[in-house]
């Protein structure tokens, strides 16, 4: 933080060397994504047994695969022989078991080890003890959320009371019943930023006016720069003549079911700490998950998520698909102009937060806790 004494309306960032510090960005990962939940994959994604997905969650690859009993397990992706990674792939279909390329170590499904060369002439080795680390998972809203700690920390305060607090209630997401919606399109963004900008990004509106004009015009009141998460329980309400959250404000589909008349027409946004954004409208979700791989390089995996009678009709997702796509653009540019200031000696001592942005000095606060341990 900057020792300068700063006017009422002006509130420090964090300085510039902990968004471009790879030794900062270690630490995070160790502190942060390797300690908390982290909504790795969606469930519909194992289609069947034997299909398996691969993350990159921390320092650690985790796979994610349906078992014959139809239960999902995650596991590092590593061979407990010598080492090797097991799945190469980032997704596919095992047969029965996942055989290492290397010296032919093989396990169940379940994790645990069924064959190796010579194992039989090895009668002390115990084939559980001697299966894949196995890393602890829960599902929520459809999505596989795994935690590498060994003792994880509560589900409910940890992950499900964000979802709360920021709706104003306990259990109202709910209503949008996101863990039976279907995913009617991804795009995955390769944003060369660090991801602690993504999230101050997400959680800010003073830029709404400046980079989102489709956005401002949907939703008028974003013109004023105070972001839906700046209040709880507010979503911003659509334009008057905007029939629904698309590029034009044509083409919705039909309300989701649980959400109620004070919740239609409007947008809701939550931030559930450390990696994932989801916003609500009536007739869809649009769920954000961010994987930090460097500093200065994030991957976001984005679904957009419809009722499955939508998606299996066929309708057209585009008009829907292209306003937060455009956003998410529009955001990832203005990320990436930002990342390289980070090292720059003007921004040593970091930046600072105007009134409509006062409230991410929170998650400054929050970071730094956590790099304090
Ligand atoms: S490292 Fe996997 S079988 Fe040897
Ligand atoms: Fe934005």
């Amino acid at each position: 933080m900057t020792s300068v004494s700063l006017p009422p309306s002006l509130v420090a960032t964090l300085p510039g060397n902990i968004y471009a510090d790879p030794g900062v960005f270690a630490q995070e990962q160790e502190l942060i994504f390797e300690r908390m939940w982290f909504a790795a994959a969606r469930a519909s994604e194992l289609t069947g047994p034997g299909a398996f997905v691969t993350k990159q969650v921390g320092r650690e690859n985790v796979i994610l695969l349906r078992g014959r009993d139809q239960q999902v397990r995650a596991f590092l992706n590593v061979c407990r022989h010598r080492g090797a990674r097991l799945c190469p792939a980032e997704e596919g279909q095992l047969r029965r078991n996942i055989q290492c390329m290397y010296h032919a170590w093989t396990y169940g499904l379940d994790g645990k080890l069924v064959a190796a060369p010579n194992l039989t002439k090895m009668q002390d080795i115990d084939r559980d003890e001697y299966g894949l680390i196995k890393v602890h998972l829960k599902e929520w809203l459809g999505y596989i959320w795994v935690c590498l700690a060994d003792e994880p920390p509560p589900f409910e305060t940890d992950v499900i009371a964000s979802a709360d607090e920021r709706l104003g209630g306990e259990g109202v997401i709910g209503g949008w019943q996101v863990d039976e919606l279907a995913v009617g399109k991804r795009i995955t963004y390769d944003v060369k930023a660090n991801w602690k900008l993504i999230i101050e990004n997400f959680m800010e509106c003073y830029h709404c006016a400046t980079i989102h004009p489709e956005l401002t015009e949907m939703l008028p009141e974003f013109a004023g720069g105070y972001a839906a998460q700046a209040f709880v329980g507010h979503g911003a309400e659509f334009r008057d003549d905007a029939q629904a959250f698309t590029i034009d404000g044509a083409g919705g589909h039909e309300r989701i079911p649980g959400v109620d008349e004070d919740h239609d027409r409007r947008y809701y946004a939550i931030t559930v700490r450390p990696q994932v954004f989801i916003n609500l409208v009536p007739d869809h979700v649009i769920f954000h998950r961010m994987y930090p791989m460097a500093v200065d390089r994030t991957v976001v995996e984005c679904d957009w998520l419809y009722l499955p009678g939508v998606v299996e009709s066929g309708a057209d997702l585009s008009r829907s698909v292209e306003l937060f796509d455009r956003v998410n653009r529009q955001d990832f540019e203005a990320c990436e102009a930002t990342q390289p200031g980070m090292s720059s000696r003007a921004y040593r001592s970091g930046g600072v937060l105007v009134p409509s942005e006062h409230h991410i000095a929170e998650f400054h606060e929050w970071v730094q806790g956590r790099l304090l341990g």
